[in-house]
């Protein structure tokens, strides 16, 4: 019965994620390709408190960046800073992250660090903004619901640092993060005016049709180097339309075990996906 139960989960996960091994992710990029979209590869897995665990980690994302090269997908990875042991130490982080981005360095690739939650926030900044006064091809994720990103922007646009910008995905308190979703937006909006006006290289991550509309303003006004930057599973024909029309579009390829962290927190984004649930538990 435990099974039965966690393979329909799995079946609904597969919305979101490409599979468990990094074979399904390539592959998801492979396609996605196809339709002019990028993928940005990312292995599932957050607050490891083994430094063994942060070392796999480190490896395996080193052996995905050599097969990209090898059977030239077009795809970069995202990385999570606690996935490669910033929760056990910065110092080990630190090493293993540039190692990660060294080697994407050498075969023309690029890292993305995402962001965690607050607990995280400054030392993942400082860490960042270390590693880009030796490396050009790291970019990291600011959230808009963040009251600090408006600084942490500046000093990123300052070193000619890159941004993905992307609304915020953890539970914050009001003390440091916006909490209405029109606020967010709000915050979103400025931030986005700034980094079109300073930035390069930088990503504007979001679902939401609003904020695409107004990148899509600003990027007729500035004519910046950007990308659209999308979740597999959401949007896909938005994505493909977008690129249909001459924007360059990447969308972000989640695999591997962990896979039930992650659906939980886009069914709770998005409450209508349990429907999604609903479904392969009716089909199942
Ligand atoms: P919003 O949630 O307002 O959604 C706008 C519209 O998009 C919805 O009305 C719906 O149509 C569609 N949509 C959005 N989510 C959906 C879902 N789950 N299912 C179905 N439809 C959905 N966060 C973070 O804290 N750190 C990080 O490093 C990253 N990295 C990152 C990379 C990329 C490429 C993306 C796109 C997003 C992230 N995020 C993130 C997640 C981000 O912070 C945010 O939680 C989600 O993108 C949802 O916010 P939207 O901007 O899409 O707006």
């Amino acid at each position: 019965m435990a099974s039965l139960w966690s393979g329909l989960l799995f079946q609904t996960a597969k919305h979101w994620i490409a599979g468990e091994s990094y074979e399904d992710a390539l592959n998801r990029a492979a396609r996605s390709n196809g339709h002019k979209i990028q993928g940005i590869v990312n292995l599932l897995g957050e607050e490891i408190t083994a430094r063994d665990d942060a070392s796999a980690a480190t490896q395996e994302y080193l052996e995905i960046l050599k097969i990209i090269a090898i059977r030239k997908i077009q795809s970069c990875i995202s990385i999570k800073p606690t996935q490669l042991g910033l929760g056990i130490d910065s110092t080990f982080f630190e090493e293993n992250l540039g190692i990660v981005v060294s080697t994407a360095k050498s075969l023309n690739n690029f890292v993305w660090m995402d962001m965690e939650g607050s607990t995280y926030t400054a030392e993942t900044v400082d860490s960042y903004l270390e590693l880009i006064r030796k490396f050009d091809n790291v970019g990291l994720a600011v959230q808009a619901y963040l009251k600090r990103s408006e600084e942490d922007a500046n000093k990123i646009l300052d070193l000619k640092g890159k941004i993905r910008l992307c609304k915020g995905a953890y539970n914050e308190s009001p003390e440091i993060a916006f909490k209405k979703r029109a606020d967010i937006s709000r915050n979103y909006s400025k931030l986005m005016r700034v980094i079109f006006e300073r930035g390069r290289g930088f990503a504007i991550a979001t679902h939401d049709e609003r904020l695409i509309h107004e990148a899509i303003t600003l990027s007729n006004v500035h004519h910046a180097d950007f990308e659209f930057e999308m979740l597999m599973g959401i949007r896909d024909k938005r994505k493909m339309g977008l690129a249909q029309m001459g924007y360059r579009v990447s969308e972000y390829i989640p695999f591997g075990k962990r896979w039930w962290a992650y659906s939980k927190r886009r069914i709770s984004e998005h409450p209508s996906n349990i429907f999604l649930l609903a479904r392969s538990l009716i089909s199942g």
